[in-house]
This record gives structure tokens, C-alpha cells and sequence, in this order.
């Protein structure tokens, strides 16, 4: 079956955000919305709140009239292949962008079982459905953790891939080379594979963040509640790595700017931006079809090219919250790496694409969400 053409302006395109309730995948739907696309979410609100999208449709202006129906959400997992046939039957999709999934290490190593099916199964019953309606346009969530120990740094997409130290890690790189086989075994397929660094941040409107369930597993969400008095100081591990201040140097990418990142790829896809050269640095580029729409699988790093130690971090948030905040040096973790940021001139170079946001900015649109909804969205309620 031919794939859909994304050749056609946002307004006529429909995008189905999977994990759309979600931390990347809400921050997405606001830009794909201010762009003119229509958005279809499947979420089974595992990690996320109804809340989230609510917020969504008041800063898009998609909460009455007509508008509401350019956000449409339905409560369900892509492992439900009944639902999904439903979501497919009802709506006219062009093309997926694939954020659902699990996502802390930690967990992953305690409950692969439940990784492995829920990433990996989840993915292929999404891709046999959106196959069987003609949809072969996916973006993935993928990451940078697919480089384990870089060879090099700053990161490029051809830097070899490393095999990931525990279950979620693996699923990304497993779900890559799904996806490639995908393209390889049909060229109809157009596929993009993200590679996000550290995404922290919040939309500048204070109403949506990250609301981590539990202890936060990552840096930021966990200086974001010491700061707002909930945790009583942040954990530092190792202070005696080869970096400047002796701690770990990670590249932080403020999620809007994460989020605009998809909707370049869409543009890519659809053959908008561009000059429509073939390149290596991991991807493969078909021919496209007679409409200008890409075919192939293009890797993209999305990050901001610029290291920041722990401190740096901790540092830019007192500035952001006005106060000192508590933290105390532990020993280095298992399977933590000294420093990892990426070469972002691919994306520049054929998405268009590049990273607005500094670190102080970031800091900032955290603390007004964090300090405006102490409990995540559960302060709605
Ligand atoms: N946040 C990061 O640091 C980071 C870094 C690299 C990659 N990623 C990837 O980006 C994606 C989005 O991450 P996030 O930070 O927004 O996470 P998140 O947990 O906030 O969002 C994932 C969403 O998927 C939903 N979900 C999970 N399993 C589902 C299923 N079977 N069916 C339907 N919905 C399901 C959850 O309810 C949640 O809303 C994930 O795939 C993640 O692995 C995240």
C-alpha cells in the first residue's frame, strides 16, 4: 500500500501523538497545534494526567467550539490493537510521532518483563496497525543513551551505538533497528529517529511540566522539589570525575525546544526543509517519492551542544528560585559516564532545527511550574 504523503500543508496533515499526556509528547502537541496540525493522542495515563491535556487545549486555544476537535484524545494503550484499530478507523492519520512508553532505568532492571512488552511489543502492534491503514510516517523517541560510553564527544549521529547497561536503554536501540528493518523491508517506510539528550524545562506558561510519579529518577524534576521544600537536598554523585568542577557534564535541552524539534522533522519528511541530499552520519535516505515526501530513516541528535556539570545546574536553579538549595556529595554511581553532549550540526544543517533555549531559561520555566504546582497536576485537583 502506498504510504501517506506528508507533502501537504500542516492544516491537512493529522499527527497521532502516542504518550501525548505526557512530559515531551504535551509539549508537542502545543507546537504541532500553534503550527495548524490536527492531533490525535493515545495515552493510557501511566505516567501522565487527563490534566496535562486539558492545559494543552487552554494554551493552544483548543478548548471550545469548532477547535476542540483539532485535539482528540483517546485513554488507551498501543498495545490494545482493538482500540488503536478504532483510533485508526476514526481518525485520518498521516503520520505517528511515538513517545509512548516506559522510561526509567532504575525500574527497567527490576521489571523487564514488563519493558520489553510494554516499548517493544507496544511499538510493533502500533506499526502493524498504522501499516494496515496505509500510515508509514513515524518520528521515535529515541536517546542518546543508545551511545552507552561515547567514542567521542561532542556525539555525532555516526558515533557507534554501545550496548545499553539495563532493559530500557536496550529497548531504544532495539526499537532503532526495528524501525530501520521496517524501511529496509518496504522503502515506502519514512521514518525519523530523535536522539534526545537531557530534556528539563517547562512551557513558559507555568501550566505544564514534568510530574514525575514518586522520588524523581532524574536530575532536574529532583532539584525542582528541594527547591520547592519537598525533598530535603539533592544527591551529587562523584565529584571527582575529569570535568571542570569535578562533576557529571550532561547536555540539557529545554523541552519546547525538544518539542520544535518534531515539528521540523515533519517538515523533513515531507520534503519542506532541506536540500534533499543524500547523507550518511547513520541515516539512510531513500528516494523520495514523486511528491517530494522523504523516504528512508533519517537520525537526528537533539540536544544543544553545550555540557553543564551538576553544579552548573544546581547553581542556574538557586539563581531561578532566589534561594540557596541543599545538596550533598555521594559517591559516583555504577555506569554513569563523565561527561556526554552532542554535535547538533546535522539537525541544523538538514532539519533547520536548532536550540534557542539557555540553561538559566530552562531553570526558570521549571521553577514557575514546579513552584505553581508543588504536586504536578495533582494540585488541580
Ligand atoms: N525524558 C527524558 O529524559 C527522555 C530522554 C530520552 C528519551 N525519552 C523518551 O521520550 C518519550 C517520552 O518521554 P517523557 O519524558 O515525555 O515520558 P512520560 O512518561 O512523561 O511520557 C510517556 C507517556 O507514554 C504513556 N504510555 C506509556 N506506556 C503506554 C502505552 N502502552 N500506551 C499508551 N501510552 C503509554 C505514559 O502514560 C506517558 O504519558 C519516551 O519514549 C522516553 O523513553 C525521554
Amino acid at each position: 500500500m502506498t504510504n501517506k504523503s506528508l507533502a501537504k500543508n500542516p492544516s491537512d496533515l493529522s499527527v497521532l501523538v502516542t504518550g501525548g499526556a505526557g512530559f515531551i509528547g504535551s509539549h508537542t502537541c502545543i507546537e504541532l497545534l500553534d503550527r495548524g496540525y490536527s492531533v490525535v493522542v493515545v495515552d493510557d495515563l501511566s505516567n501522565s494526567s487527563e490534566v496535562a491535556l486539558d492545559r494543552v487545549r487552554t494554551i493552544t486555544g483548543t478548548d471550545e467550539g469548532p477547535a476542540r476537535d483539532r485535539l482528540r484524545f483517546y485513554e488507551a494503550s498501543i498495545l490494545d490493537r482493538d482500540t488503536l484499530e478504532r483510533i485508526f478507523d476514526e481518525n485520518d492519520v498521516d503520520v505517528i510521532i511515538h513517545f509512548a512508553g516506559f522510561k526509567a532505568v532504575g525500574e527497567s532492571v527490576a521489571k523487564p518483563l514488563e519493558y520489553y512488552w510494554n516499548n517493544i511489543a507496544g511499538t510493533l502492534v502500533l506499526c502493524e496497525v498504522a501499516r494496515e491503514h496505509g500510515v508509514k510516517n513515524i518520528v521515535f523517541s529515541s536517546s542518546a543513551t543508545v551511545y552507552g560510553e561515547p567514542e567521542f564527544i561532542p556525539i555525532t549521529e555516526d558515533c557507534p551505538k554501545h550496548d545499553a547497561t539495563n532493559p530500557y536503554g536496550q529497548t531504544k536501540s532495539m526499537l532503532e533497528q526495528i524501525l530501520t528493518d521496517l524501511y529496509v523491508g518496504d522503502g515506502e517506510w519514512n521514518v525519523v529517529l530523535l536522539r534526545y539528550f537531557n530534556p528539563i524545562g517547562a512551557h513558559e506558561s507555568g501550566l505544564i511540566g514534568e510530574d514525575p510519579k514518586g522520588i524523581p529518577n532524574n536530575l532536574l524534576p529532583y532539584v525542582a522539589q528541594v527547591a520547592v521544600g519537598k525533598l530535603p537536598s539533592v544527591g551529587v554523585f562523584g565529584d571527582d570525575y575529569p570535568t571542570p568542577d569535578g562533576t557529571g557534564v550532561r547536555d540539557y535541552i529545554h523541552v519546547v525546544d525538544l518539542a520544535r524539534g518534531h515539528v521540523a522533522a515533519l517538515e523533513w519528511m515531507g520534503g519542506r526543509v532541506g536540500d534533499g541530499k543524500a547523507r550518511g552520519l547513520g541515516s539512510i535516505a531513500g528516494e523520495p517519492a514523486a511528491d517530494g515526501s522523504r523516504r528512508g530513516v533519517g537520525i537526528f541528535n537533539l540536544g544543544t551542544g553545550k555540557g553543564s556539570s551538576v553544579l552548573d545546574v544546581i547553581h542556574a536553579f538557586e539563581k531561578a528560585c532566589g534561594h540557596e538549595l541543599a545538596y550533598e556529595i555521594k559517591p559516583r554511581r555504577a555506569g554513569d559516564i563523565a561527561e556526554n553532549y552532542a554535535a547538533c550540526d546535522k539537525a541544523r544543517e538538514e532539519l533547520g532545527w536548532v536550540a534557542e533555549y539557555d540553561l538559566e531559561r530552562m531553570c526558570a520555566d521549571s521553577w514557575r511550574w514546579q513552584s505553581g504546582n508543588p504536586d504536578g497536576y495533582a494540585s488541580a485537583k
